[in-house]
C-alpha cells in the first residue's frame, strides 16, 4: 500500500460494536505512512477511548463541535479543508441519516456538510437496520453526491443475526483507500476541458439572443475532474456560478469566444462540450442600440459548431471527445445521430422537455451514447449534477485507462 504515504486521512469513527475495528484500520493507515486525525461521535466514545487512538494514530481526536480549545487551533471548517479526503468507518444508520438530510447537529456532520472532499463510507448495522427503506433510500441519496461505499459484507453479526450489514474488515478498508490514492495519481497527468453555460450573441451592444442553460452541468463536470486529478479548464457562458481556484477557468460570452479559448486551450485528453452554444449569430452586429420600429429583420449566420470542429482537429483532437444532446422527443434517434454527425466518441442526452432535469435544475438523468463499444448506451439514473458528474467521470477514467 504505497498511496497511503503523506496522505492526509481525516477518519471519523461512529458509534457501534464494529468501532473497535477502527483501531486496526488507523494502525494499516498509519504503518503505511498516512497521517491521521480523528473524529469520534459521542457514542463512538462509548466503544473506543481518544487515549487508545491517539497513541496509534499519534494525531488529535476531535469530537465536540463547540470546544474553545478545538476552536482555535483547527475549526470544523480548516478540519474539512485540511484532509486529502475523509473517511467513515463505523458509518451507522444514524450518521448516514444525517448525512442524507444534510443535519448537522455534531462535529463528524458538520465537518462532512462543510468539505469538498471525497467521502468513503464503510456502513456498519444490523441486516433489518441495513435493508430498512430509509437506509436504502438515504444510501441512494449519499451516493448520488458523489460518496463511494466499501461494503458492507455479508456475515454472522456481534447482534447474533447473519446478513448484510458487517463492515469490511480493516485491511479491505486500507486497501481500497490506497486504491483511491493510486487511481487520482494515474488521472493527476490526464488534462481536460469543459464547455459550460449558454452563450450570448449580441443583436445591438445591450440586446442579445441566448437560452436557459445555467452552467451546473458543465460546472459539477468540471468539479469531478478537478477532485479526481484532471488538470481541468473550464471554458464558460454568463453563469452565475462559482467555481474552486483549482480549475483554469476562462469566462466568454459568444460562441465565437468560447470556439477561440477552446483552440488556445488545446491539446487535452478528454474534452466535454456540455455549453448551449447558440447555434446562429448576427450576421452584423448593429454598433448602436436600435430605435423602436414597426418591423426588424435580423440577418442569421451559423456559429462554428466547437464540438464539430474539436472533434475532426487533425493533430490536437482529444483522445476522447464527448458531447451533449439537448432534445425534447425522439432522444436516442437525435442523439445518435449527433454521435455520427458530430464525429465524437460519445454523446450524452438530456431530455429538456421534463423541467425536474437539464437545464437549470440541480438533477439530471442522462444517457450515455458510445461510438466504439459493445455497449451502445447506458443510462445514468435521476440524480444530483455533481452525482451525474462523478459517474460520467468514473467512465472517463476507465476510458483513459
Ligand atoms: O447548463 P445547465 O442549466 O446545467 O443545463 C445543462 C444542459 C441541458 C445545457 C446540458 O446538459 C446539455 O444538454 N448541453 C448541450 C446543449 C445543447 O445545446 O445541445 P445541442 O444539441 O444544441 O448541441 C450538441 C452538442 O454540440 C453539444 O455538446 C454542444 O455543446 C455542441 N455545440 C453546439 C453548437 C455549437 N456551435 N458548438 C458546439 O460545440
Amino acid at each position: 500500500m504505497k498511496n497511503l504515504l503523506n496522505k492526509k486521512i481525516l477518519f471519523i469513527i461512529c458509534g457501534g460494536i464494529s468501532a473497535y475495528k477502527s483501531l486496526e484500520t488507523i494502525r494499516l493507515f498509519k504503518k503505511n505512512g498516512a497521517e491521521i486525525k480523528t473524529i469520534l461521535t459521542t457514542s463512538a466514545k462509548k466503544f473506543v477511548t481518544p487515549l487508545s487512538i491517539t497513541s496509534l494514530s499519534q494525531g488529535k481526536v476531535y469530537s465536540d463541535l463547540f470546544s474553545v480549545e478545538n476552536e482555535t487551533e483547527m475549526d470544523h471548517i480548516s478540519l474539512s479543508r485540511w484532509a486529502d479526503i475523509i473517511v467513515i468507518a463505523p458509518a451507522t444508520a444514524n450518521t448516514i441519516s444525517k448525512l442524507a438530510q444534510g443535519t448537522t447537529d455534531d462535529l463528524a456532520s458538520t465537518v462532512v456538510l462543510a468539505s469538498d472532499k471525497d467521502i468513503i463510507l464503510a456502513p456498519a448495522m444490523n441486516v433489518r437496520m441495513w435493508e430498512h427503506p430509509t437506509t436504502k433510500t438515504n444510501i441512494k441519496k449519499l451516493k448520488g453526491f458523489g460518496y463511494k461505499l466499501i461494503g458492507p459484507d455479508v456475515g454472522d453479526m456481534a447482534c447474533g443475526e447473519y446478513g448484510e450489514g458487517k463492515m469490511s474488515d480493516p485491511s479491505v478498508i486500507a486497501e481500497e483507500v490506497d486504491k483511491y490514492f493510486l487511481n487520482q495519481k494515474n488521472n493527476k497527468k490526464f488534462k481536460a476541458l469543459v464547455t459550460a453555460g449558454p452563450t450570448n450573441e449580441y443583436i445591438d451592444p445591450v440586446r442579445f439572443i441566448t437560452n436557459k442553460s445555467s452552467g451546473k452541468q458543465g460546472y459539477e463536470l468540471a468539479k469531478s475532474l478537478s477532485k479526481k486529478g484532471f488538470d481541468t479548464t473550464l471554458i464558460s457562458g454568463p453563469t452565475n456560478l462559482e467555481i474552486t481556484k483549482d480549475i483554469n477557468l476562462i469566462k466568454v460570452e459568444t460562441a465565437d469566444e468560447m470556439l477561440v479559448a477552446t483552440q488556445e486551450n488545446l491539446p487535452v485528453d478528454v474534452a466535454i462540450f456540455s455549453a448551449a452554444v447558440a447555434d446562429f449569430k448576427i450576421n452584423k452586429k448593429y454598433e448602436n442600440k436600435i430605435k423602436k420600429q414597426e418591423n426588424l429583420n435580423l440577418n442569421l449566420e451559423k456559429n462554428v459548431d466547437i464540438l464539430h470542429y474539436v472533434s475532426n482537429h487533425n493533430s490536437m483532437r482529444p483522445e476522447l471527445v464527448i458531447g451533449f444532446a439537448a432534445e425534447t422527443n425522439e432522444i436516442d434517434k437525435n442523439a445518435e445521430e449527433k454521435l455520427n454527425k458530430k464525429s465524437c466518441d460519445w454523446i450524452i442526452s438530456n431530455d429538456v422537455s421534463n423541467k425536474d432535469i437539464g437545464f437549470n435544475s440541480d438533477y439530471n438523468e442522462v444517457t450515455i451514447h458510445y461510438k466504439n463499444k459493445d455497449v451502445k448506451k447506458e443510462k445514468l439514473s435521476y440524480k444530483k449534477k455533481s452525482g451525474i458528474s462523478d459517474e460520467i467521470v468514473d467512465r472517463i477514467i476507465d476510458q483513459l485507462n
